[in-house]
């Protein structure tokens, strides 16, 4: 069978979904790949290292020919750009990418009237057998790292403290808001610079996790209770508990020289946590890097995709932060993408086993058919009589 990964078309989009040692990867478990001309290009990674490993180098049109096509961004989380490829996709095409498909699921639909099979990597479960899959842990790692060096490079203060000749610098204090993924490494990140660090969640559970990077669990009179899902997400608070997080956030903000917000709902409005009086409220010069941006943005004066400077506060709003370091992220996505697809055949055959839900989970589209059922009530799409998997299972 033959995978390929073409080259991405989103505006701005450095990263790609194979790299030359997924190549060599795919080739011993008995794939050929192909890879778009110039495909790596703005990742590191050149046309000569991909042939190097065994790849064939084509035109986009040869590779949307693929059994399999992988894609950082598919149709989804690629609208305007990708409908151009719509066409080059046909029937019985296994697509294995981002799609976005909470936030857009008409795309998955008009995959799945392609005759598409689309697997969708964001609903990649949050179990301990699917991390080397899970792109968005990948992705949101490089997120949580980036968005302090951005904020270090745009505060005019330095972040670590400093004894000097001329004098002591105090360090940087730094708060981050949401301890996911993001958040994790973030506080990490701030560490390792010096600053002086602290973090709230909503889930209990991750205040060990802060402390055990070096930073303070900011204690808010709250209770929480029950706020973690099954999955190890957190749960869509109401509008009071938000509220009074608002309320008990403000004075934590303002004694803050940078704020970083990554809190997020799966399939949620990001919660809007930070406020114009909060910002108000900080010193000159101060940095908010709000992570959730495209998902409406944890402050509430962020625009997606801007810096902006509101009361001598600067807020970015980055909304493609592991594009910035495209050969890492590309090589950490590829490792996801690869394992997962080694898991969907057997024997040099598909094998879409729906009775493992890292399967059954991620499979979004088939037959012609939208088959995530989500994704069918957010389109309003009735559910068959029998659950897809069900009928898998019926028919195997
Ligand atoms: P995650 O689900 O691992 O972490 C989100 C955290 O927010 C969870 O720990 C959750 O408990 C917490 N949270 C939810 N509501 C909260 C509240 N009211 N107060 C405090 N904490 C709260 O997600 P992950 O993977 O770390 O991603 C975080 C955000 O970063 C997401 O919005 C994601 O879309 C975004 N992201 C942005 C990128 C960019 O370039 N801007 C790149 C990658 C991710």
């Amino acid at each position: 069978m033959i995978v390929s990964a073409a080259k991405e078309s989103f505006p701005g989009e450095r990263r790609v979904a194979l790299v030359p040692a997924s190549v060599a990867q795919l080739i011993n478990a008995g794939w050929q790949v192909r890879i778009e001309a110039g495909a790596g290009t703005a990742a590191g990674f050149l046309d000569t290292q991909y042939t190097d490993k065994g790849a064939q180098i084509t035109s986009r049109a040869e590779v949307f020919a693929a059994d399999a096509l992988v894609q950082v961004r598919s149709l989804g989380a690629n609208p305007a750009a990708g409908q151009a490829d719509l066409a080059q996709l046909r029937s019985g095409q296994v697509v294995v990418g981002m799609c976005d498909p909470l936030g857009q699921p008409q795309s998955v639909q008009a995959l799945a009237e392609k005759g598409v099979t689309l697997f969708a990597l964001e609903l990649v479960p949050r179990i301990s057998r699917a991390q080397s899959m899970d792109v968005l842990s990948s992705q949101a790692n490089i997120a949580g790292y980036r968005a302090v060096l951005l904020a270090a490079t745009t505060l005019p203060k330095m972040f670590p403290m400093m004894t000097t000749a001329a004098g002591t610098i105090t360090p940087a204090k730094v708060l981050i808001v949401g301890a996911g993924v993001a958040g994790l490494q973030a506080i990490a990140t701030a560490r390792r610079l010096g600053a002086v660090v602290s973090a709230y969640d909503v889930r209990a559970a991750v205040k060990e996790q802060v402390q055990s990077l070096g930073a303070r669990f900011v204690e808010m009179d709250l209770k929480p209770g029950g706020a973690e899902t099954a999955g190890g997400y957190a749960k869509e608070m109401d509008e009071e508990f938000y509220r009074k997080q608002r309320e008990l956030m403000l004075k934590v903000v303002a004694e803050n020289d940078v704020v970083i917000t990554t809190a997020a709902v799966p399939g949620k409005r990001a919660p809007t946590l930070v406020t114009g009086e909060m910002v108000a409220a900080m010193a000159e010069g101060s940095v908010i890097v709000d992570l959730a941006a495209e998902r409406g943005g944890n402050c509430e004066l962020t625009k997606p995709g801007e810096t902006i400077v509101e009361n001598g506060v600067t807020i970015l709003g980055p909304t493609n932060l592991p594009s910035e370091v495209p050969f890492h992220a590309s090589q950490m996505f590829a490792k996801n993408v690869t394992t997962f697809l080694g898991s969907l055949v057997k024997d040099g055959q598909w094998n879409f086993d729906m009775q493992d839900e890292i399967v059954r989970d991620t499979l979004v589209a088939r037959d012609g058919n939208v088959v995530n059922p989500a994704l069918r009530d957010l389109l309003g799409i009735p559910e068959p009589e029998k659950q897809w998997h069900d009928r898998e299972i019926e028919l195997e």
